[in-house]
């Protein structure tokens, strides 16, 4: 039995701030901003707005996409590192809202890496046959755990969500390999102390290497070389490293999922939220070859290659 995507959705709050918002606020330039990290504008939700209220709008907009009902999930997994509170978790609160009453419920802490986790988690489940149908979001609020003061990272990032319906999907479609790794030596350079703290410089080069490689692992892992690869969706933190993980697949600008000069990095929602848009602008197709990677803090990675389709 091969697990694949069965559904898409995601929400962004309303709410729109530019670079020019922030210079105004920092001492920062919407021409620094752009030329070193591709995001022009960010959406930020409103006090009133916690991640589960952004969760539930994605998770909603997946279950209906899948056409199946909250009843018939069997597992939620919400990825993120900004939980309204430490318990009861996102999960249980989407459990509640959705209906979904016989769905286990659990939240998983991968930091931007947390999406491909949860994808991976969920594999295990449905290609074991002990489910049949799970929900994973991505979705973090990180508005509320920037520090304003910071300029180092008060301009990188942005809040949204983005879920998926998993199931069981026809003979070679789904997902294909994946790759999953850690490195706690790195936890130093990005974390919360209260707000995030991070050292732009080490998370760069670590990202740049570990993006190129395990998109190249994953496509080893299925059989596959860089040519058969139709679309790549990477974690949205900057424009940079996004081009480095293209350069190294040897892929055309246009093969490439870019979201972030919209809405800055949200961390775990970046990939399901740029699959949503790709999808959505009918640049996926039945049966390509889609990669998804990405990293994070812990440190964290994670990639799979799937063949799109049910
Ligand atoms: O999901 C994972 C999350 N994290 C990441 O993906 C972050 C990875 N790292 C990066 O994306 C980049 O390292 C940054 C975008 C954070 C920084 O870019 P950089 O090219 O590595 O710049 P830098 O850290 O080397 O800083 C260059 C200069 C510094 O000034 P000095 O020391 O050279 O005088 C900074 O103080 O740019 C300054 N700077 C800014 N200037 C204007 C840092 N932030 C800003 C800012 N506006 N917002």
């Amino acid at each position: 039995m091969n697990a694949g995507i069965t559904g898409v959705g995601r929400y962004l709050p309303e709410n729109v701030v530019t670079n020019l918002d922030l210079e105004k606020k920092m001492d920062t330039s919407d021409e620094w901003i752009r030329s070193r990290t591709g995001i022009e504008e960010r959406r930020i939700a409103n006090d009133d707005m916690d991640t589960s209220h952004l969760a539930y709008r994605a998770a909603a907009e997946a279950i209906k996409n899948a056409g199946i009902s909250a009843e018939e999930l069997d597992l939620i997994l919400v990825a993120t590192v900004t939980p309204d509170q430490p318990f009861p978790t996102v999960s249980c609160m989407l459990q509640e809202q959705l209906g979904a009453k016989k769905a286990a419920a659990m939240d998983l802490s991968a930091a931007c890496a947390g999406f491909m986790y949860g994808m991976v988690t969920a594999k295990q489940f449905i290609e074991a046959g002990t489910y049949k149908y799970v929900l994973i979001v991505g979705v973090e609020k990180l508005s509320k755990i920037t520090d304003w003061n910071d300029r180092n990272t008060a301009v990188l990032f942005g809040d949204g969500a983005g879920a998926v319906v998993m199931g069981p999907v026809s003979d070679g479609k789904g997902v294909l390999s994946f790759e999953l790794g850690s490195d706690g030596t790195g936890g130093k350079y990005l974390y919360q102390d209260d707000y995030i703290v991070m050292n732009g410089r080490e998370v760069f080069k670590f990202a740049v290497r570990q993006m190129g490689e395990s998109s190249i692992n994953v496509l080893e892992k299925a059989g596959l070389s860089k040519e058969d690869v139709d679309f790549l969706i990477p974690h949205q933190a900057n424009i940079r490293i996004m081009e480095s993980a293209r350069q190294r697949l040897e892929l055309p600008i246009e093969k490439m999922s870019k979201t972030v000069h919209k809405y800055g990095n949200t961390s775990a929602a970046s990939i399901p939220i740029s699959l949503f848009e790709e999808l959505e602008a009918g640049k996926i197709k039945d049966g390509d070859v889609v990669v998804m990677v990405g990293f994070g803090g812990g440190l964290t990675w994670g990639a799979i290659a799937m063949r799109w389709g049910k």
